[in-house]
């Protein structure tokens, strides 16, 4: 048993769904608080100094936080943190006018990360993505979402998966995994999309099912990569199989994915970058999540997505940091923290509700996290600030005092 005890402020969201609207605002801050932990699960929540100066507790670990704030483990519902090489060379031609499509169309870009993902063995890839789950684990991730897509053919995408699945076991950190096969369309189907949609369905996705590897289906649903109807049609498919559907909708053009995430009902559509009041209209009658990534915005220099807007439009925000090689290559979930404070215009509650609960049910975990309360994983993180508040506030250092995953100390 474990016992956290001198909390100043346990601050967390409540249940085991997504909060949209005002809700999405509402954290409970219980002040001199203590948390009791069992079985790597909460057992028991005290508030207001109440708690007992028992034996009982005599066989406990105990880890004073000394004042400090203590809220869920943060939950990073979007990376793509399994590839090989990185892209330093890109960001120069980026800042001299080509933009993130040209490169790609060019064969670099994502494909330039596909060539060197297909060159490392399942064993190299595992090593080098333990590395990132260390760091984000030091960072106060506790459950991320892993997505495959630098393999574009069978081997390699099952490749990917396979590493999401070892990460998992064999790491503290909870790794949900998504097939992201359509991610773009590789070199061998050159000016081919719809035959390589067919070649996911009929081949790779059997595949994946059979050996599951995968909860979500993603696909890229952007100009000059996948269109509406390349995307639907693949993620119907992926629905028959048992993949629920997440899109990369509006990063750069807003071709109508966010609309075809409202359609399918999508678990969540994820960028939203050039989302308009159309789509959010869309997100909000689908009850999709927008998982927003406002880290990438800054590293693509873009806009920011319209967050008030799709709070005020009853659309759940989740919070994700987007690692990948290109349009992010930061793990940092934290900036990303900061990004939504200050470009979002979100409030600090508004914020850990996306980087927490609604988060964890972007990727089908909120009844077992996302929030402290009886009954969930012992995922805290122990910040090094009185507030939450101070957390937005502060960047480009770890704020992070103590990371417990499963009621231990990582
Ligand atoms: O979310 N846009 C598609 N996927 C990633 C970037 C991948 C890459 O550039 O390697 C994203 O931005
Ligand atoms: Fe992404």
């Amino acid at each position: 048993m474990l016992l956290v005890k001198n909390i100043g402020i346990l601050q967390s969201p409540v249940g085991t769904h997504s909060l949209s609207g005002k809700e999405q605002a509402k954290n409970i801050k219980l002040h001199n608080a203590a948390v009791i932990v069992d079985g790597g699960v909460i057992s028991k929540i005290f508030a207001d100094g109440e708690l007992p100066e028992t034996s009982a507790f005599s066989h406990c670990t105990v880890i004073d936080a000394e004042g400090r704030l203590v809220t869920p483990g943060l939950v990073d519902c979007h990376t793509h943190l399994v590839f090989g090489g990185w892209r330093q060379g890109e960001v120069h031609s980026k800042l001299r006018g080509d933009s993130y499509l040209d490169i790609l169309k060019l064969g670099g870009g994502i494909l330039d990360t596909v060539r060197n993902t297909r060159k490392l063995s399942e064993d190299e890839l595992y090593e080098r993505s333990k590395g990132f789950v260390e760091e984000m684990l030091a960072l106060g991730v506790t459950t991320l979402e892993s997505k495959s897509g630098y393999g574009l053919n069978l081997d390699d995408e099952l490749k990917q998966l396979k590493v999401n699945k070892r990460l998992n076991e064999n790491t503290p950190m909870d790794v949900v995994s998504t097939f992201l096969g359509a991610h773009a369309v590789p070199t061998e189907y050159d000016g081919m999309a719809d035959e390589y949609i067919d070649y996911i369905c009929e081949v790779v996705l059997p595949e994946v099912k059979r050996q599951r590897l995968a909860e979500f289906c993603d696909v890229f649903c952007e100009d000059g990569v996948f269109n509406v109807e390349q995307s639907r049609k693949l993620l119907l498919c992926a629905q028959k199989f048992g993949l629920k559907s997440k899109i990369h909708a509006d990063e750069i053009e807003a071709i109508g994915g966010t609309e075809l995430a409202g359609e399918l009902k999508a678990v969540s559509a994820e960028h939203l970058i050039a989302t308009d009041k159309k789509g959010i209209e869309s997100l909000s009658r689908g009850g999709v999540t927008a998982a927003l990534l406002p880290a990438t915005s800054f590293y693509l220099n873009k806009n920011y997505a319209k967050a008030r807007k799709m709070i005020e439009s009853g659309v759940p925000v989740a919070i994700a940091s987007d690692f990948n090689p290109g349009s992010c290559p930061s793990l940092n979930l934290q900036l990303a923290i900061n990004l939504g404070y200050i470009k979002y215009r979100m409030y600090p509650e508004e914020i850990l509700t996306a980087v927490t609960l609604n988060a964890a049910c972007a990727i089908g975990r909120g009844e077992s996290t996302g929030s402290v309360e009886v009954g969930k994983k012992a995922d805290l993180v122990i910040w090094n600030a009185p507030d939450f508040e101070t957390v937005c506030y502060r960047f480009g250092t770890n704020q992070v005092k103590t990371v417990i995953k499963n009621g231990e100390i990582v």
